[in-house]
């Protein structure tokens, strides 16, 4: 199998389990001998687009700038994962029609599940009015028609889930899991 980089264009609610299914492509990818780059949204704004806060304008330039960075990366043969939410269809356009191997992943569960899962305490601050912009709360969740692939992650473990992306990533052409030899 040759080196082929791709961008892997997660997307979904808060607590949909994108950090949670990336990460563990992340180390499965490391296993196969693959490079892999994670762009997590979480870390991103503490660092690339710290300056960033949750308006659609600053939303937008969020995405444009990861968008960037991993088709850089994919480039020149990463195996590139963003796990952001992502809420726009548009900005999620504009990022397909700029990386040539972009796939993107909608992780979706339902926003009472998320809710129910609350991670970060989040959703009872937003349902609560205290966040202004929250996603599927106080601001907009435009759902993918066109990706690639969807992963109900509420229906699976995320072990499960992992495998259904790995399997649809092969059947799209990029069975990356084969070791690697060039
Ligand atoms: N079946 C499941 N699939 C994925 N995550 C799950 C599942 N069940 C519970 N979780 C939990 O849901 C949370 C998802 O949070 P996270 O991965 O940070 O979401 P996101 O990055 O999309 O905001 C994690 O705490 C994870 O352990
Ligand atoms: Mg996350």
């Amino acid at each position: 199998v040759q080196k082929q980089g791709v961008t892997l264009w997660f997307t979904g609610l808060s607590g949909a389990g994108k950090s949670t299914l990336a990460n563990i492509m992340v180390e499965r990818l490391r296993s196969a001998g693959r490079q892999v780059e994670l762009l997590d949204g979480d870390e991103v704004r503490t660092n690339l687009t710290a300056d960033l806060g949750f308006s659609k304008e600053d939303r937008d330039e969020n995405i444009k700038r990861i968008a960037y960075v991993s088709k850089l990366l994919s480039r020149n043969g990463v195996v590139a994962i963003t796990a952001a939410i992502s809420p726009y269809h548009e900005a999620r356009a504009k990022a397909r029609a700029e990386i040539d191997d972009f796939v993107e992943i909608f992780i979706d569960c339902p926003i009472e599940i998320c809710a129910q899962r609350d991670v970060k305490g989040l959703y009872a601050k937003a349902m609560a009015g205290e966040i202004p912009h929250f996603t599927g709360v106080s601001d907009p969740y435009e759902v993918p028609e066109d990706a690639e692939i969807v992963i109900p992650s509420h229906k699976h473990s995320p072990d499960e889930s992992v495998d259904l992306i790995f399997e649809q990533l092969s059947r799209l052409g990029y069975p990356l899991l084969e070791m690697v030899t060039a």
